[in-house]
C-alpha cells in the first residue's frame, strides 16, 4: 500500500512537472529587455489577421510593440483625394489593443509611397504651396485623428535628409518649402496631442546625417513644436555600420538630449550591388546567381556573423538603455522580409531572428542572452 502511494505521488509529481513544462512561457524578446526598451516588429496584413499563423504567434509571444509595414502609408490609406481605406489600419490597431501593445503609425509625410495626385496641380504640373499644405493637413488630421488615443506614436516625417545632413529636395520641399516639416509636426500634434511624434531616417549612423537630424529637430523645437524621439531605421549589413559609428550617433543624440528609437532593424546578409547602404526603396537591380548566393541555406560561417552582429547591436542598445526607448525589427521572420525583394526581387535573405519555418535562429538566443545579462 505504502509503495503504491509513493509510486502514485511520484507519478503525480511527474505529471505536474510535465504540465509545468508545457505551460511555462518560453523566452520573450519584449520581456528580456523589460526595463531597458520595448522590442517590436513591423507587421503586414497576414500577420495581423492570423492568415500567417506562424507570424501571428511570434508577434503575440515575443513583442510588446508593433509598427505597420505598409497599411498606414499614404498610398494605402488615402489612395484617392476623397477616399480613405481604413479597413487594414483598423484591424492593425484592434490587434495591437487586443494584445496590449504599444502601437506605432508609419508614416505621415514621405516622398515614397505617396500617390502622384498629392503633388499634382490641375494642369498636370506640380500643385501650389497652399493646396499641398491643405492636402497635408487634411491627410494628417483625418488619419491621426481617427486613431487618436489609440496609436501611441507616429513617424511624422520620414527620410527628409540627404547623406550630408542637408534637406532632401523632395516634392514636399519643392512645393511647400523647408517648413513642410514644421507643418507636418504641427498638424500631427494638433490631431492627437497625446501621441508621441518622431523624425525617422536611414543611415543615421553617418555622423553628418545624425548632426543634420539634430539641427532639424532643434529647429522644430525652437519653433515650439514637439519631437519626442529620433528614429534610426537600422537597415544594416554584416559589414556596416561599424559598431563605433552606430555608438557615435547614439551619443550625438544623447548629447542633444534626444530619445532614440531604432525603428526598422534588419541585417541584409546578401551581396549589395555597388556596395550600397541605406534603404532607398526606389533602387532596383537585376537578380543574378551572384547576388543570390544562399538560395539553399545560409552557411554556418554567415550564421555566426549574423548572430554576433545582433548580439553586439543589442549590447550597444542596452548600454544606452537610458536613451534608447524602443527597438523594432522590420518584419517578423525571414520568409516575409522586404529584403527578399529589395533592392533585387526574388532573393532568399536571412535578415531577422526567425527563419522561414518560424523557428528562432541562433541570433535570437544570442539577443535573449544579452537581455538577461545582469538580471
Ligand atoms: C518598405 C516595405 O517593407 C515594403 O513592403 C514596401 O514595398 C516598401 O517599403 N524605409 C521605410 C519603410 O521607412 O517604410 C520601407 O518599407 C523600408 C525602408
Amino acid at each position: 500500500m505504502k509503495r503504491t502511494i509513493i509510486l502514485l505521488a511520484a507519478l503525480s509529481l511527474l505529471v505536474i512537472s510535465c504540465q509545468k513544462e508545457v505551460i511555462k512561457p518560453g523566452p520573450s524578446l519584449g520581456a528580456s529587455f523589460n526595463g531597458a526598451f520595448l522590442v517590436g516588429a513591423a507587421l503586414n496584413d497576414a500577420a495581423i489577421s492570423g492568415k500567417d499563423a506562424g507570424a501571428n504567434k511570434i508577434v503575440t509571444s515575443q513583442f510588446n510593440t508593433i509598427t505597420n509595414e505598409n497599411l498606414l502609408k499614404w498610398e494605402v490609406v488615402h489612395p484617392e483625394p476623397d477616399s480613405f481605406n481604413f479597413e487594414p489600419a483598423d484591424a492593425y490597431v484592434a490587434f495591437g489593443e487586443a494584445n496590449g501593445m504599444v502601437i506605432i503609425g508609419h508614416t505621415l509625410t514621405w516622398h515614397h509611397q505617396t500617390p502622384n495626385w498629392v503633388f499634382e496641380g490641375e494642369d498636370g504640373g506640380l500643385t501650389d504651396r497652399e493646396t499641398l499644405i491643405a492636402r497635408m493637413e487634411n491627410h494628417i488630421s483625418t488619419v491621426v485623428g481617427r486613431y487618436k488615443g489609440r496609436i501611441n506614436g507616429w513617424d511624422v516625417v520620414n527620410e527628409a535628409l540627404n547623406e550630408d545632413g542637408s534637406l532632401r529636395d523632395s516634392k514636399w520641399r519643392q512645393i511647400i518649402g523647408d517648413d513642410y516639416i514644421d507643418l507636418a509636426f504641427k498638424f500631427a500634434q494638433a490631431a492627437d496631442p497625446g501621441a508621441e511624434l518622431y523624425y525617422n531616417d536611414y543611415n543615421m549612423f553617418r555622423e553628418a546625417k545624425a548632426l543634420g537630424a539634430v539641427a532639424l529637430i532643434n529647429h522644430l523645437k525652437a519653433e515650439g513644436l514637439r519631437v519626442d524621439a529620433v528614429g534610426m531605421q537600422g537597415h544594416w549589413g554584416p559589414d556596416f555600420p561599424q559598431i563605433n559609428d552606430a555608438e557615435n550617433s547614439i551619443q550625438i543624440f544623447k548629447n542633444a538630449e534626444l530619445t532614440v528609437v531604432v525603428t526598422e532593424l534588419d541585417i541584409n546578409m546578401l551581396p549589395r550591388p555597388e556596395n550600397m547602404q541605406g534603404a532607398d526603396i526606389e533602387l532596383n537591380y537585376e537578380n543574378t546567381i551572384k547576388f543570390n548566393p544562399y538560395a539553399e541555406g545560409l552557411p554556418d560561417s554567415m550564421q555566426t556573423v549574423l548572430t554576433d552582429r545582433y548580439a553586439e547591436f543589442f549590447s550597444l542598445f542596452k548600454k544606452y538603455g537610458d536613451t534608447v526607448d524602443r527597438v523594432t525589427f522590420w518584419g517578423v521572420y525571414d520568409g516575409s522580409s522586404w529584403l527578399d525583394n529589395w533592392p533585387i526581387v526574388g532573393r532568399t535573405n536571412y535578415p531577422l531572428l526567425f527563419d522561414r519555418q518560424y523557428n528562432p535562429k541562433p541570433a535570437y538566443h544570442a539577443v535573449i542572452k544579452v537581455g538577461e545579462v545582469g538580471k
